[in-house]
């Protein structure tokens, strides 16, 4: 028999990856479980640092889907060993710099299948971090001295990380459009600089809906303070999964 249409409708709420952007465990997973329906969550290097790899452990335990934002960047070995450390964990998304470069790159992501295998865990998509959005154009071309156009900057290290196996990048929403021509699905564009409609745009300049974004071929959306600094974060993540839905998503 055939699935019902039902089980076949995409879910919006699979799309979204909650920023816990907490200084410590407790306060990260107060948040996480005060919200009904939510799949994905992103631990970066303020909750890492402060609460360590039991984070994970204990967010996948209350059946949360994670992905681990540390941006590797460093020598091939030691890449290698980030990442296969970061897939034994159960990480399921792990960002890692481009500028590392294909060597680092690659090492990684062998060594993050490696470490998925070893625990029966599954294979974890390693996402490339290519210019930092908070890079100003001018101070970009004169500090770093490159000269090229920082959207040719970025398709270059996009490039970069596809040619060396890496599954997908993280980047602007305003990128979204021009990364996904030249690397079709299931290349994975993940989009921070979320804003739902009427939504505080707080420290990002660049920013689009959550629909924009997915209309424009992002994969998944990080969303942080919309939802996480709500009067009432369960009520506004059901208002993105609502958007999404209505936009079709
Ligand atoms: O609160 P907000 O929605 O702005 O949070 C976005 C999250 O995505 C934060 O964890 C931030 O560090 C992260 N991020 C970003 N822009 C990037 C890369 C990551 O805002 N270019």
């Amino acid at each position: 028999m055939l699935p019902s249409p039902v089980s076949l409708a995409p879910d919006p709420a699979d799309r979204l990856i909650l920023a816990l952007d907490r200084p410590d465990a407790s306060s990260a997973l107060a948040l996480a479980t005060a919200i009904p329906g939510l799949r994905w969550v992103k631990v970066g290097l303020e909750l890492f640092t402060a609460a360590g790899p039991e984070v994970v452990n204990l967010l996948r335990e209350c059946g949360l889907r994670v992905f681990l934002d540390l941006k590797f960047h460093d020598i091939p070995a030691t890449m290698a060993g980030a990442c296969r450390s970061a897939a034994r964990l159960g990480a399921e998304l792990i960002t890692v710099h481009s500028a590392a470069g294909s060597e680092a790159l690659a090492a990684a992501q062998a060594a993050a299948l490696e470490g998925a295998a070893a625990e029966g865990l599954t294979a974890p998509t390693l996402l490339a971090v290519t210019v930092l959005t908070s890079w100003d154009p001018g101070r970009f071309a004169s500090e770093l001295a490159i000269a090229e156009p920082v959207p040719d900057h970025v398709a270059r290290l996009a490039a970069l990380a596809a040619g060396a196996g890496i599954g997908g990048v993280v980047c602007s929403p305003l990128e979204a459009a021009a990364l996904r021509a030249r690397h079709p699905e299931p290349f994975v564009l993940v989009t921070p600089g979320i804003r739902p409609a009427g939504a505080d745009r707080g420290d990002q300049q660049r920013v689009t809906t959550p629909a924009e974004a997915l209309a424009a071929g992002a994969s998944r959306l990080v969303i942080g303070r919309p939802i996480a600094a709500a009067a009432d974060p369960a009520t506004a993540f059901a208002a993105c999964c609502a958007e999404l839905a209505a936009a079709g998503f």
